[in-house]
């Protein structure tokens, strides 16, 4: 059986998030693109309603919801804003492998109180040397009687400034590459712990991206997920389930670029007209709708795949692929349906242009997920 209609709570939820989006974001979203600031207090109003605490287990104090509700809810929330939203959302990608390898003491210790208190973390994959190639870190924890020392740096971290925690991922062995791989839980507090520059992006400029660096941090054994060697399968884990989450939040910014097209297309009149009576415009427009459709169903089997506990590794790089590269498109389209004034910052859909792109970049390139979905569909 196959049915397409949310439930009443999937409904509210996506009311309450598109509320949310349309009242606390959008007016302030160009304000915070321009400057580059991070709106701490939109955070704050977030984490009241519970937009921050959705993916924490119910046992753990947090809303318990499926990672279909949570794409409901990014696709509205990065309606509003992209850069905003990753960083609403990035609790989530920080938290996942304490989820999906962590002892319940660890998830007491690591996870709850981010449903009781405002506070972020942060995943800690990538690296200077190691960005599409997620198995090149050059990180190390070097095991020390009951503690390893962890060295490195991190970069391109979503809310590394901002993190009282981080996901570590650091290599244990380096001999063995891949299998070499460990995560580990590092509080901020941690002497050795430094947030390093703050970029400056094109994009999603609201949202804080930071090198992070660790020396000599001295992390206790009992902060390892999992064993030794399990930390590239785990951000592999990790990554299946944040997909679906960036694929959500384009299909967000594109229907923000769409109906801005078309309601700009209805007014803006050109030999007479409004250019909306042009076949041109509508080939446009229809495309448009047409792909944010495919996007959206795409995003929401992957979603509906990992909530049944199913293995979602190519549905997700499916949805992240095709709606990120949906999202540039449409968006450009957008600018083109606007003219001159599209490339204006005076008007909105530049922004969004800028926006997506970083959306076809993080959490593996639109190139890298068609590299996944070739070993998916021809090695396993
Ligand atoms: N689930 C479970 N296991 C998995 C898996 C998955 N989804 N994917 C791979 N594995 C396992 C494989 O089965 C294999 O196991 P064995 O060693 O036992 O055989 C092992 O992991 C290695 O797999 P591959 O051979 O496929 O690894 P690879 O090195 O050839 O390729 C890759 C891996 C797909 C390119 C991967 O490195 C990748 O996804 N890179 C992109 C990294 C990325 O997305 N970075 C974004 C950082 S996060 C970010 O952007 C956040 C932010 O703050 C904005």
């Amino acid at each position: 059986m196959i049915g397409f209609d949310l439930t009443e709570e999937q409904v509210a939820l996506q009311d309450m998030a598109h509320k949310f989006a349309a009242n606390e974001i959008r007016p302030k979203a160009a304000e915070h693109d321009h400057a580059g600031t991070f709106p701490m207090e939109i955070f704050r109003k977030a984490f009241d309603l519970g937009l921050m605490t959705g993916f924490i287990p119910e046992a753990l104090g947090g809303l318990g919801l499926g990672s279909l509700d949570a794409c409901l809810i990014e696709e509205e929330l990065a309606w509003g804003c992209a850069g905003i939203a990753t960083s609403m959302t990035c609790n989530g990608l920080a938290l996942t492998p304490i989820l999906i390898a962590g002892t319940e003491d660890q998830k007491k210790e690591f996870v709850a109180p981010f449903a009781r208190e405002f506070r972020y973390a942060s995943f800690c994959l990538t690296e200077p040397g190691a960005g599409s190639d997620a198995g090149g870190i050059a990180t190390t924890a070097k095991k020390d009687g009951d503690v390893y020392l962890l060295n490195g740096r991190k970069c391109f971290i979503t809310n590394g400034t901002h993190a009282s925690q981080y996901t570590v991922f650091a290599s244990t062995d380096r001999s063995k590459g891949h299998k070499g791989l460990s995560v580990f839980v590092v509080p901020r507090s941690f002497p050795g712990v430094s947030p390093g520059k703050k970029e400056d992006k094109m994009g999603q400029r609201a949202s804080d991206t930071s090198d992070v660096l660790f020396e000599d941090v001295r992390v206790p054994a009992s902060n390892l997920l999992g064993k030794e060697g399990e930390g590239f399968k785990i951000a592999m884990k990790t990554l299946d389930f944040a997909r679906p989450s960036v694929a959500s939040m384009s299909v967000g910014v594109a229907r923000a670029a769409f109906e801005l097209a078309m309601q700009y297309s209805k007014e803006r009149v050109q030999f007479g007209a409004p250019i909306a009576m042009n076949q041109a415009i509508h080939f446009l427009l229809a495309d448009m709708a047409m792909d944010i459709e495919a996007a959206r169903l795409l995003t929401l089997k992957s979603a509906w795949l990992l909530d049944q506990g199913r293995r979602s590794t190519k549905e997700s790089s499916f949805a992240k692929a095709f709606a990120a590269d949906l999202a540039m498109r449409v968006t450009t389209d957008a600018v083109q349906i606007f003219g001159g004034y599209g490339y204006m910052k005076d008007y909105p859909v530049e922004k969004l242009m800028r926006d997506a792109k970083l959306l076809q970049i993080y959490e593996g390139t639109s190139q890298i997920q068609r590299l996944v979905i070739a070993k998916e569909i021809m090695m396993r």
